[in-house]
C-alpha cells in the first residue's frame, strides 16, 4: 500500500509551467532564438541554467557563463512578475479534491520541486498546509533526474521509497522517481513522458491503493 505521495509542483499541482514557458519565451524572442512548447518539454523539471542550456543547444548558440547567468536572471524576473497574478484558477483541475481525499485517507504528502520559487507559489495559493514536507531547488545539490529530491521528500515524511508514489510532468522527474526506487505517474501526454508507465491528464481518474483507516 501507498503511504505517501510526492508531488512535483509546476505542471503537476499548478499551471505555473505555463509561466516558466512564458519567461523563457520572452528571453528567446528578445534574442531571436527559436523556442516553442515542444522545445519547452526539455525545460521541465530541470533548474534554471539547465533550462536555458536546452534552448541554447536547440539554437546552436554558445554563451559565456556570465551571459548565461544574466539571461537566467532575466527569465526569473519575468517569471516572478507573472507569479504576482496567480490565483485559484492556476491550480490544476481536481487537485484540491484529490489532496483532500489523500489527507482523509491518512496519506502523507510532500512537494518535491526543482524550483527555487516553489514556496512562494504554495503560499500564494494557500496550499502549503496539505504538505508534511516541501523540498525545493534550495534544498538539493543534484537536480532531477538524480533521485536526491525524492529521497529527501520520502525521508522527511519518514517513509521508504516503496511506500511512496510520485506525480511528475517532466521526463527528468519520472527518471528521478524511478532512480529513487519509486512508482511514478506521469501528468500530461504520454508522448512527452517516455519513461512513465502510466499517465493521467485528470486527477478524478486516479486510483491509488490506499489503506482505509
Ligand atoms: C521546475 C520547472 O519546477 O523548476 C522548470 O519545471 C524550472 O521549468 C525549474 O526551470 C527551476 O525553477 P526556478 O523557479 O528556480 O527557476
Ligand atoms: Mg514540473
Amino acid at each position: 500500500t501507498v503511504k505517501g505521495v510526492l508531488f512535483d509542483l509546476d505542471g503537476v499541482v499548478v499551471f505555473t509551467d505555463k509561466y516558466h514557458y512564458l519567461g523563457w519565451k520572452k528571453v528567446a524572442d528578445d534574442n531571436g532564438w527559436n523556442f516553442d512548447e515542444e522545445v519547452n518539454h526539455g525545460c521541465r523539471g530541470v533548474p534554471r541554467l539547465a533550462s536555458l542550456q536546452v534552448i541554447l543547444d536547440h539554437n546552436k548558440v554558445e554563451l559565456s557563463q556570465e551571459e548565461k547567468e544574466r539571461f537566467a536572471d532575466k527569465k526569473n524576473e519575468v517569471y516572478k512578475e507573472l507569479l504576482k497574478q496567480i490565483n485559484a484558477e492556476d491550480v490544476y483541475p481536481g487537485v484540491i479534491p484529490f489532496l483532500e481525499k489523500l489527507r482523509n485517507a491518512g496519506i502523507k504528502m510532500a512537494i518535491c520541486s526543482s524550483s527555487k520559487n516553489a514556496t512562494t507559489v504554495l503560499d500564494a495559493l494557500d496550499l502549503t498546509s496539505f504538505f508534511g514536507a516541501v523540498i525545493t531547488g534550495n534544498d538539493i545539490e543534484k537536480p532531477k533526474p538524480d533521485p536526491e529530491i525524492f529521497l529527501k521528500g520520502a525521508a522527511s515524511l519518514g517513509l521508504t521509497s516503496d511506500e511512496c508514489i510520485v506525480f511528475e510532468d517532466a521526463e527528468s522527474g519520472v527518471q528521478a522517481a524511478h532512480a529513487a526506487g519509486m512508482k511514478c505517474i506521469g501528468v500530461g501526454e504520454a508522448a512527452h513522458l517516455p519513461s512513465a508507465k502510466t499517465c493521467i491528464t485528470d486527477y478524478a481518474s486516479v486510483m491509488i491503493p490506499v489503506q482505509t483507516p
